[in-house]
């Protein structure tokens, strides 16, 4: 088993709840249910959401267009939407790896038919079992320079499961000019009183939700250094200039490179 490897409609799933939020149809009433709870404490998470994945493809293009990358490992990928990685970076070989089964089987659906994408169902607090996983090891040269994405996915691991260090380890199985893509809900500039309230609804879902101040989410880049702008508000990070201003966001988000020398 590798944590929530069981699909369970009885308990809020984090990435079923993300789906309401972004409003996709993979969820259940119980995941509507808490995700609603959130709203009621934080209206702008839908908004919040959608910059998070813009965020994520402006990354991505970077990554493609200017940084030549051609493989990806989406950790965390979440159930299939709009504007995907393979979607963003086609003729690129894309690992999706989540621990939610519904997210992975979905995904499988997606995907099934295009052979460079492939779909490994891992957590990623085993990092070692992740990379054995034969959908990573098989599809990816990790002697070249991949791109990490962990995208809107370490705050639900909390510092008892030592984040930093899983961090570290995957970066220690990557080749230097390899990248590493993070977005994290802050801390910084939120009221604490709503903060711990939606913490207490994620506490009854598959996964603690745990915000983090941007000190700690930059020592999560040790190792890389970070690409201009560096660690900045989602809506900062190389925005599109045909996109129109991003309002809302909760989190920092940025993209480090592992030096060459
Ligand atoms: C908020 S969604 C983010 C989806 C996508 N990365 C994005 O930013 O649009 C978080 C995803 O991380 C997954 N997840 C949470 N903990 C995980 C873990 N320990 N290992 C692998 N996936 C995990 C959840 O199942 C969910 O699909």
């Amino acid at each position: 088993m590798t944590g929530n490897d069981r699909i369970d409609s009885n308990i809020p799933n984090v990435a079923r709840m993300y789906d309401y939020y972004l409003g996709g149809y993979h969820n259940f009433a119980v995941d509507r249910e808490a995700a609603e709870k959130v709203l009621a404490i934080f209206p702008d998470t839908p908004a919040a959401a959608h910059t998070n994945r813009r965020f994520l493809q402006r990354a991505v293009r970077y990554l493609t267009e200017e940084a030549g990358v051609r493989q990806f490992l989406d950790i965390g990928a979440g159930l299939p939407t709009q504007g995907n990685v393979h979607e963003v970076a086609p003729g690129c070989k894309v690992v999706y790896v989540d621990n939610d089964p519904v997210a992975v089987a979905q995904a499988r659906t997606l995907v099934e038919d295009l052979p460079d994408v492939s779909v490994a169902l891992a957590d990623l607090r085993d990092p070692d079992g992740l990379l054995a996983d034969p959908h990573v090891r098989d599809h990816l040269d990790l002697t070249e320079p991949v791109a990490i994405l962990m995208v809107s996915l370490l705050h639900f691991v909390p510092d008892d499961a030592k984040p930093g260090r899983i961090v570290a380890q995957l970066r220690d199985a990557t080749v230097p000019g390899s990248h590493l893509v993070v977005s994290h809900l802050t801390l910084d500039g939120v009221a604490e009183a709503p903060v711990r309230q939606s913490q207490e609804v994620y506490r009854s879902s598959t996964a603690p939700i745990v915000p983090r101040t941007r000190t700690d989410i930059l020592r999560l880049f040790e190792g890389y250094d970070l690409v201009e702008p560096g660690l900045v508000r989602l809506g900062e990070w190389r925005p599109d200039p045909a996109g129109g201003p991003e309002a809302v966001s909760h989190g920092y988000g940025g993209v480090g490179v592992r030096p060459k020398f």
